[in-house]
């Protein structure tokens, strides 16, 4: 046998993929599926997002055939998580399997893409594929198992929304998308009965889809079943340069590999293992597959329990304990209950599919979810080896250290014991984490009491938690008090001080937010106790001491979403506009049917050019410090590594930058300024090689002293200078000395990283004579054609950037993707090679810098009714260690500090942070919502201070139409106080605050809370220069129109509403306009498609194209006025007429003078009103937003379907950058929060519950093309609402425990915040440490 499984032949690898067959003699067995489809297979729909499981762009479906009971499975999988030999004698199907454009769409497709549901299109194959998965298993599912089927897949453009409803007419009920006037999504919503004449509610018509076959499915490949029938199972070895797999399908065959091979891997869902090798850089040369032998795959019911083997996966778990919690008396399942409910929030339904739960137990991870369940339940493993098996208990001893336990190296988990329950005896379970979905828990906990039959005298208690140490522990002293005593009212505050001995945390433990932690564990005990009370209520009623106040009863239900609801309605175009005129129609994004079949090419999915090779970074790990030495040996040793590249190799300049200041380094130069800065590159032939190559090379540093937080650099005086960063209006020392009332405070906003779910990319080419060819994920192509000639000291006529899309950017992608393409550049310059760099997500998150992090101190003078008189404000924020585009962050931020406001006397002065962390940029919104933000914090401030009503002192300082902003700028079509009205109006605003407020008063444990807040946000560039656009317009004898513009697509619609506004100036229909891509070899010297401009200028300069040449088809036209669009073409082209024509754009009238403070930064303003409602669990600082309205002015909107998904998808965003999305590093400038699995932004459980939103109607806006107003940013401010309604709950809480309502809220929200604002009886037992006296684990910078 030993000879057998160590000889060096390997089996040929066989599966299907799309009902094609595979077979590869020579697999490398350490490839992921995603690369193999992807760079074997050429299939690139299934897209890179994270690498780690967190995202789902990746998402496949895997079919099995089991021969024992002759059944198929269909499950949705991480492509990128499954090693390629776990998939042998499987069959595949990626996203190009389903349909495709040149043969049929799938209803999946077609659905998704008609409902809107796609933007920038990268996570949308995985979430059609999650789909399609479920539909092959429950071809009418119902809405809730939509909503989970989507557990493990993010999308950082929609807001999930229109996802949904587009998949809801899958269901049993359907969805009519708004048609019928009664539609599902919106069926009694107060404040929406009434339907204003010429406003629509449909944005897509399911009368269109093709309906859904399941009949129609391909068949599970026979020759798969064959094989699998007729050979019998037998051991598999792949065999490759780096990796061995085996597949032993014995226990027999495993222990002999054990022994053989000692420091083998095992491998079931390779959940933690494919996470170990791609970011921690394991290398495991051999790997066993044990997902094939019989003795680790049974489940089973026994007489004392149920026997899981230790193979079995987490769905088949979670769906065999279902069945027993609907089958066997509920006395005896409830570990089992638990166990289905913490399934419910363990990552998503890919990683469920295939990770086990002897991988959860053998990793041993001090936050596993279900180990604390396990040690509660007191569940015994059989552990087998050569040795022999033995059975052990995981109790208090079972976990030995961190990730470490008793089972030994040549041991095997064969089987775990979970037992029944009796009548007598209670169990659940508790988990809190920064998102209630996929998300890993900060703490959990697992909870078990016997009580003496007949009483409530405890017999045995087990309290087991996860998150309070290196290991998931037992709260032993209090397990072995609490015996003997009753269940009864003073049981908490008797065992909340053991609790707290039990579950230290010293200050600055690993993890960190230590006090919020140890309120958790108390939080989750009475929550344990309330439950158990209820049943001793129900059992024994009457008992004395077992009563439970009214208002405690929400305290231990869960949170919970209903299916999403909304309503979503816009003004229909007029009755007579013509039928080929496109624009105001809701048409679908442009690129959506590629983007659903997984057409659709990004800048990594171009195929690979002969020759060319890919690179690797050499990042800095240091945030400061003098580089002593970089040794490359090792590195450049490796087979298959070309060069060593670093700034030596810059033939022309190493110094950039997207400002005149080009203090941005291409390669550091002797110091590093911050960790992740780009020290030298490795040239190799595949990402793989020059990956680990990098990794290879040693640099020696000197350390030096380093600033990272905002408050760092205010203490060391680091900032960039800066004139002219200072906005004055009347006399504020004057107005705060003589105002009634003063409030001073601070406040702190978050960075929030873009998480655009393509990273960045870029491909560059060398071509004859010094030509530069450069494909580079990029919003504004001409800042890397330009750093690219600038790097190599080469004309720029001589460098084209081309992009077809991007998939996301939000402001990241504006001037960081330049630098990266320089740097790809020198690299492709010194090997004369193509060259490929597409950052992994760690390595983006690191290296291209995120939203500014902002501090704000204000002084505000008010009169005693509450109308501002002055506002004095000191911004800072951190730029990070270049100046990108910090300055102009800040200036948005001090042109954004009234919100909708009008303060007579201002003084705003912006500081720009110098620290050592990776150079911060532009992000949606631009600095914008910060300065809102803090205006809005002060009168929320001073209504909860004052008790004067928010609304009223929100309406008794609002702009009217023509007052003038605090810098000097008219308000001309602002319609605030229309948004205003109206939202108050259709969120009912007034009944629901008194709903709150009832609800409040009979809940202490839950509070509710509703906040309206308004925006104002002014739509230009702050450098004038940039407001300016070409473009350049072909008309073919066809009489089809390529256009090319300034813009680049990356997912907010632009080229299509381009083409939309093509076809209102041309008179033609939308179907014969098409945009190829973006280049600057056709239109030159572009600005950045940001700030909402990109349709204003883009829109204005194809206009300006299209009636220049509609303007010389004018004589055909009248000599043929019956004749065609077609025939005047040719007309024209007959009589040599030129067809083609540029269009050029400049926004007028834009000035600003910093000496006087007075001008117009911006064209116009763009309005809107939010009203959000939230409930939050003040217990554990959870929350759920039960409901937003959302009244938007687009102008006459170019495409409502378009802009209500922008609205959508910024909300949601700034939800993120409000409430959810927390980013840390250590104090030393390393980033924690790095990658899908610990940058947590909204999935789709955190819509809110109803989400309704309305365009205004009737509002054209005259300064802009087609009357339309810009909505990419505007929005994203309006999520603060959640961020208020937060407060507003919070305050109630507070109210009950007699603490003062106004206190300090930093965003984002997060629960930790949350918590422990809601102060208490438990928060106050926990020591409070103060700052400055211990390291802490995090920063926020
Ligand atoms: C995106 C994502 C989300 C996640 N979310 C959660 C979460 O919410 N909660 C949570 O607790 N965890 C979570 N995890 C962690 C992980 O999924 C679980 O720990 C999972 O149960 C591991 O199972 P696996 O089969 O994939 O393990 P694998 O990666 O295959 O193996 C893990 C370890 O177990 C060992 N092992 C496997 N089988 C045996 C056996 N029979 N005997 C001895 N050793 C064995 C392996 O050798 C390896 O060391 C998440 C992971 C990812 C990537
Ligand atoms: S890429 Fe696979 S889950 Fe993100
Ligand atoms: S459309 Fe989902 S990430 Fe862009």
């Amino acid at each position: 046998m030993a000879s057998k499984l160590s000889g060096t032949d390997g089996n040929r690898l066989v599966f299907f993929c799309n009902g094609k067959k595979v077979v590869d003699n020579h697999v490398a067995p350490e490839l992921t599926l995603l690369t193999y489809l992807r760079a074997k297979l050429l299939l690139t729909g299934s897209k890179l997002g994270c690498g780690e499981g967190g995202c789902g762009a990746c998402t496949v479906m895997l079919s099995r055939y089991s021969p024992e009971n002759q059944t198929i499975s269909h499950r949705a999988i991480n492509a990128c998580l499954t090693p390629i030999c776990y998939v042998h004698g499987m069959a595949v199907t990626t996203i190009e399997g389903i349909g495709s454009t040149r043969t049929r769409l799938h209803p999946v497709q077609e659905r998704l893409a008609k409902a809107h549901g796609s933007q920038c299109g990268f996570c949308t194959p995985g979430i059609v594929m999650s789909m399609y998965t479920l539909l092959r298993n429950r071809p009418q599912p119902t809405m809730e198992e939509i909503e989970s089927a989507f557990e493990g897949n993010l999308c950082r453009c929609t807001g999930y929304r229109s996802i949904l409803q587009g998949y809801k007419t899958f269901t049993m009920e359907g969805c009519c998308g708004g048609s019928n006037g009664n539609c599902c999504m919106d069926q009694n919503r107060s404040g929406y009965n009434e339907v204003e004449e010429g406003v629509s509610t449909s944005l897509f018509d399911p009368t269109e889809f093709t309906p859904y076959d399941p009949s129609q499915e391909p068949i599970f490949p026979p020759e798969l079943m064959i094989m699998q029938n007729d050979s019998p199972t037998k051991i598999l070895k792949f065999v490759g340069d780096e990796v061995t797999w085996f597949r032993p399908v014995t226990m027999q065959e495993l222990l002999d590999l054990k022994v053989l091979y000692p420091e083998a891997k095992m491998v079931v869902g390779n959940s933690e293992v494919g996470v170990e090798v791609k970011f921690k850089n394991q290398e495991y040369p051999v790997l066993i597959d044990v997902n094939h032998i019989p003795d680790l795959t049974k489940i089973e019911t026994t007489p004392t329990g149920i026997r899981v083997g230790a193979s079995v996966s987490l769905t088949s778990l979670n769906e065999y304990l279902q069945n027993v919690v609907l089958t066997q008396p509920e006395p005896k399942t409830r570990v089992y209950a638990a166990i289905v409910e913490m399934l419910r929030w363990f990552a998503g339904h890919q990683i469920r599919n295939v990770a086990s739960l002897g991988g959860n137990i053998a990793t041993g991870s001090p936050i596993s979810d279900l180990n604390p369940l396990l040690m509660a339940a007191m569940c015994k493993l059989q552990l087998t080896s050569k040795r022999g098996t033995r059975t052990v208990k995981i109790d208090g001893n079972f976990f030995t250290g961190y990730r470490k336990s008793i089972i030994g190296n040549d041991e095997v988990v064969l089987t775990v014991d979970i037992p029944f329950t009796t009548g007598n005896e209670y169990f659940y379970g508790y988990k809190q984490a920064l998102r209630r979905v996929d998300d890993v828990a900060i703490v959990n906990a697992g909870m078990r009491v016997i009580l003496e039959p007949g009483t409530n005298e405890v017999q045995e208690c087990r309290l087991a938690y996860g998150g309070m140490a290196a290991t998931t522990v037992l709260a032993k002293k209090t397990m072995e008090k609490i015996k003997g005593m009753k269940w009864a009212n003073g049981l908490m505050e008797a065992m909340s001080p053991l609790l707290l001995e039990d579950l230290p945390l010293p200050p600055g433990a690993p993890g960190g937010m230590e006090p919020y932690r140890q309120s958790l564990t108390l939080s989750f005990f009475f929550k344990f106790y309330l439950a158990v009370l209820e049943q001793i209520n129900l059992k024994l009623p009457g008992l004395s001491g077992s009563s439970i106040p009214r208002s405690y009863k929400t305290a231990n239900q869960r949170l919970h979403t209903n299916p999403a609801v909304g309503v979503q309605m816009y003004q229909d175009v007029p009755s007579g506009q013509p039928e080929s005129d496109a624009a105001g129609r809701p048409l679908t994004h442009q690129s959506a049917l590629k983007q659903v079949t997984g057409e659709a090419v990004y800048v990594d999915d171009i195929p690979s050019i002969t020759g060319e090779f890919y690179l690797g970074v050499v990042l800095s790990k240091k945030a400061h410090a003098k580089i002593i030495s970089v040794d490359s040996t090792a590195a450049v040793a490796l087979t298959g590594v070309h060069s060593f590249v670093d700034m030596k190799d810059v033939p022309g300049s190493n110094a950039v930058g997207a400002t005149p200041v080009k203090d941005d380094l291409l390669f550091a130069d002797g110091e590093v300024t911050c960790v992740g800065q780009v020290i030298a590159v490795v040239v190799a032939d595949t990402q793989a090689i020059a990956q680990r190559a990098a990794r290879l090379v040693q640099v020696e540093y000197e350390d030096l002293p380093a600033i990272i937080t905002i408050q760092d650099a205010i203490d060391q005086n680091s900032f960039f200078h800066a004139s002219n960063l200072s906005v004055k209006k009347g006399n504020v020392d004057e107005a705060l000395g003589t105002s009634k009332r003063v409030l001073e405070g601070e406040m702190k906003i978050g960075g929030q990283e873009h998480f655009y779910l393509e990273t960045c990319s870029t491909l560059v080419i060398p071509r004859e004579g010094g030509e530069i060819e450069v494909f580079s994920s990029t919003q504004w192509p001409t800042l890397p054609q330009s750093m690219v000639a600038e790097a190599l000291g080469i004309p720029r006529n001589r460098v084209v950037c081309r992009i077809k899309r991007m998939g996301g950017a939000f402001g990241g992608k504006c001037t960081r993707p330049g630098i990266l393409a320089a740097v790809c550049a020198v690299a492709a310059n010194k090997v004369n090679r193509p060259v490929r760099l597409t950052l992994d997500r760690d390595e983006d998150m690191i290296m291209t810098g995120i939203r500014h992090p902002f501090l704000g101190r204000f002084k505000a003078g008010l009169t005693e009714t509450g109308r501002l008189r002055a506002l004095q404000v000191d911004l800072y924020n951190n730029g990070g260690n270049t100046l990108d585009l910090t300055y102009s962050v800040m200036e948005k931020a001090l042109f954004h500090m009234d919100s909708c406001y009008n303060i007579p006397n201002v003084r705003v002065t912006g500081h720009l942070c110098k620290t050592n962390i990776a150079s911060n940029t532009a992000f949606r919104g631009f600095g914008g919502p910060q300065g809102q933000m803090f205006v809005e914090s002060i009168l929320h401030e001073i209504s909860t201070k004052y008790g004067l009503s928010p609304i009223h002192i929100r309406e008794l300082n609002f702009y009217k139409e023509g007052d003038r902003t605090y810098f000097g700028t008219e308000l001309k079509n602002c319609n605030v106080d229309r948004c205003w009205t109206e939202c108050l109006k259709k969120s009912d605003f007034e009944r629901r605050r008194r709903d709150v407020d009832q609800f409040n008063s009979e809940n202490r444990w839950r509070k509710r809370g509703i906040a309206i807040t308004p925006t104002k946000y002014g739509i230009a560039f702050p450098l004038v220069m940039l407001n300016q656009a070409g473009a350049l317009v072909h008309v073919y004898t066809d009489g089809t129109v390529l256009i090319s513009h300034g813009g680049t697509e990356m997912g907010q619609g632009l080229h299509t509403k381009m083409i939309q506004v093509a076809s209102r100036t041309l008179r033609i229909p939308a179907d014969k306009i098409h945009i190829s891509e973006t280049s600057t070899a056709t239109v030159p010297n572009t600005s950045p498609t940001a700030a909402s401009t990109g349709s204003d200028l883009n829109g204005m300069a194809v206009k300006d194209a299209c009636e220049t040449i509609l303007h010389r088809l004018e004589p055909f036209i009248q000599d043929d006025p019956k004749g065609t669009w077609e025939s005047w073409v040719m007309a024209a082209y007959a009589n040599r007429v030129s067809l083609s024509s540029t269009g050029f754009y400049k926004t007028p009238d834009l000035h600003f003078n910093w000496e006087t403070s007075e001008g117009q930064p911006y064209r116009y303003f763009v309005c809107g009103v939010a009203v959000s409602e939230v409930e939050v669990d003040c217990l554990t600082g959870d929350h759920q937003v039960l409901r937003t309205d959302i009244v938007m002015d687009a102008g006459d909107s170019l495409n409502p379907a378009v802009d209500i998904g922008q609205i959508e998808g910024a909300f949601i965003q700034g939800y993120g950058l409000f409430v959810m999305e927390d980013y840390r590093m250590t104090p030393t400038g390393h980033l924690l929060t790095k990658g899908a699995g610990f940058y947590k932004i909204p999935g789709f459980g955190d819509i809110p519950g109803e989400f309704n939103i309305s365009l205004l109607t009737r509002a054209p806006n005259p300064r802009a093309v087609c009357s339309s107003k810009g909505v990419g940013e505007p929005p994203l401010y309006l999520a603060s609402s959640i961020f208020f309604a937060i407060k507003d709950a919070i305050q109630s809480a507070r109210d009950d425990a007699g603490i003062p309502r106004a206190f300090r809220l930093d965003s984002p929200a997060t629960a930790e915040r949350i918590r422990m604002a809601c102060q208490d009886q438990f928060t106050k037992q926990i020591a409070q440490v103060e700052e400055g006296t211990f390291t802490p684990f995090f920063v926020r910078p």
